[in-house]
């Protein structure tokens, strides 16, 4: 195996895979020096501390909430997408603090999820043959020769559009958006006109009697109360711009951060061992993620451990199985013991959406019973193995799309056509999202027992 000395450009030396073909070279290395001297967007304490709250949800002490587009686009850079897919986190996360009595981490797919791995390089339509679309940092939607071609100059609106995602995040997560005294307010919009609204109110009261209870016994409020952590991470595919983001901070010298994100992660496509994305990734010094899908190999996901986390440090390295609903029961178990067996700290969290995909006429799409299948079958092989089942990931966001099937409204194919907007894969939309979230934390609630009473009721 590998083993030269890292530096942030060394995998360039490597074979790397879903390499976005840029026509003007120079034009690229011009950029990747432009972003380089941008500020950074995250500070390497931030990634650090989220290190430590990975470590809890690798331990059974806490459990990890990852969710948002499945890419974000320039064309939906507003306000009112921002606040609505955080405001669906937030109440998810509740609904699960609630239910396993845990801590939540949350993590979002937001402020700088923009680039695409593909199946194919190519997208066909009738006779016409063009270049993939590969997120919005790198090309356009449109099918037009002109929108394929990649164009570096799109990598510094993402850095923009991060930057202003971030901005507002940070301002919900601790301006006062997200106390705990608002609970009841983050239910308005889809979700206050859906089924699930009463239980969520259910559930908002027993928080508010509690913060009451809490104040009348004179016990002081915790900053958790009043304030949020919330985290940011994408997939990092793109390894020109990743690189023009890391840093070696005054603060952590000897320790370099992709400043891009709190949390990267490296996709089913990209993971091989001695490619160039576990390069990039294995020297910087954020918390990690890998997708584990099925055609995972042990022996491969050992070495993957053992590069991307040698001193196996807990919090470092978040498995994130996507076996598809009716694989993980198969898949996942092998590789569950393998690691466990050699004392590798992993954090195993649960993507329901990539193994779930399937087609309905000219739409992708997925069945909310297939995507709760899949988290039942992660959180059965982990009783089985003794190990802690550490989270979700999903693909969500805030408003009222029709892009998967199913779920409380019981959508049909023929509802898909109304509202279906992603720029790349299907997400769950509001409802669904908090529907999932019940359903998980009774799930979790089941498996630690002592946990309260959700309410439970199917409020009609
Ligand atoms: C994704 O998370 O959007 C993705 C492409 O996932 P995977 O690498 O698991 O296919
Ligand atoms: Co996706």
């Amino acid at each position: 195996m590998n083993s030269l000395p890292w530096h942030p450009g060394s995998w360039r030396d490597m074979p790397i895979r879903q390499v976005p073909d840029y026509p003007d070279r120079d034009a690229l290395a011009a950029m990747e020096g432009k972003i380089a001297s941008f500020p950074p967007l995250v500070f390497a304490g931030e990634a650090d501390r989220l290190t430590a709250r990975l470590a809890d949800a690798a331990e059974g002490r806490a459990f990890v909430l990852q969710g948002g587009d499945c890419a974000e686009s320039f064309g939906d850079f507003r306000a009112d997408s921002i606040r609505d897919t955080f405001r669906v986190l937030l109440q998810m996360a509740v609904v699960l603090t609630f239910g396993a009595s845990l801590p939540v981490v949350k993590l979002g797919r937001m402020a700088g999820q923009f680039a695409k791995p593909r199946s194919s390089d190519v997208e066909k339509r009738g006779e016409a043959v063009l270049p993939s679309y590969r997120g919005d940092i790198v090309n356009g939607p449109e099918f037009s020769p002109a929108a394929r071609v990649p164009d570096p100059s799109r990598m510094e609106f993402a850095y923009l559009q991060s930057a202003a995602t971030l901005n507002l995040l940070r301002a919900f997560a601790t301006g006062g958006y997200a106390d705990l005294h608002e609970v009841h307010r983050w239910n308005q919009g889809f979700v206050a006109r859906s089924p699930l609204a009463a239980r969520y109110q259910d559930l908002a009261h027993r928080i508010d009697e509690t913060l009451r209870f809490m104040a009348a016994c004179g016990m002081s409020e915790a900053p958790q109360v009043r304030e949020t952590e919330f985290y940011t991470s994408h997939e990092a595919l793109l390894l020109p711009y990743e690189q023009a983001l890391t840093r070696e901070p005054s603060t952590h010298r000897g320790r370099f951060y992709a400043c891009s994100a709190h949390f990267l992660w490296i996709g089913d496509r990209t993971r091989q061992p001695e490619g160039a994305h576990v390069e990039f990734l294995r020297g910087v010094a954020n918390p990690l993620g890998l997708k584990v899908g099925p055609t995972t190999e042990a022996a491969d996901l050992l070495a993957l451990c053992e590069r991307l986390n040698p001193s196996n440090v807990a919090g470092r390295l978040t498995l994130i199985s996507r076996m598809g609903a009716e694989k993980v029961e198969e898949k996942l178990p092998a590789l569950v013991r393998a690691l466990a067996a050699e004392g590798r700290k992993v954090t195993w969290i649960c993507d329901p959406m990539h193994g779930n995909t399937v087609a309905a006429g000219s739409y992708k799409t997925r069945s909310f019973d297939a995507i709760l299948r899949e988290v039942r079958g992660f959180f059965d092989v982990h009783q089985a193995c003794n190990t802690w089942p550490g989270g979700v990931h999903i693909e969500m966001t805030g408003t009222d799309v029709t892009e998967c099937l199913g779920g409380a409204h019981r959508l049909t194919e023929a509802d898909l056509s109304r509202s279906y907007a992603t720029a790349c894969d299907p997400r769950l939309n509001a409802e669904q999202s908090l529907e999932l979230a019940f359903l998980v934390a009774e799930e979790l609630k089941n498996r630690r027992p002592g946990a309260p009473a959700l309410p439970l009721q199917a409020a009609q």
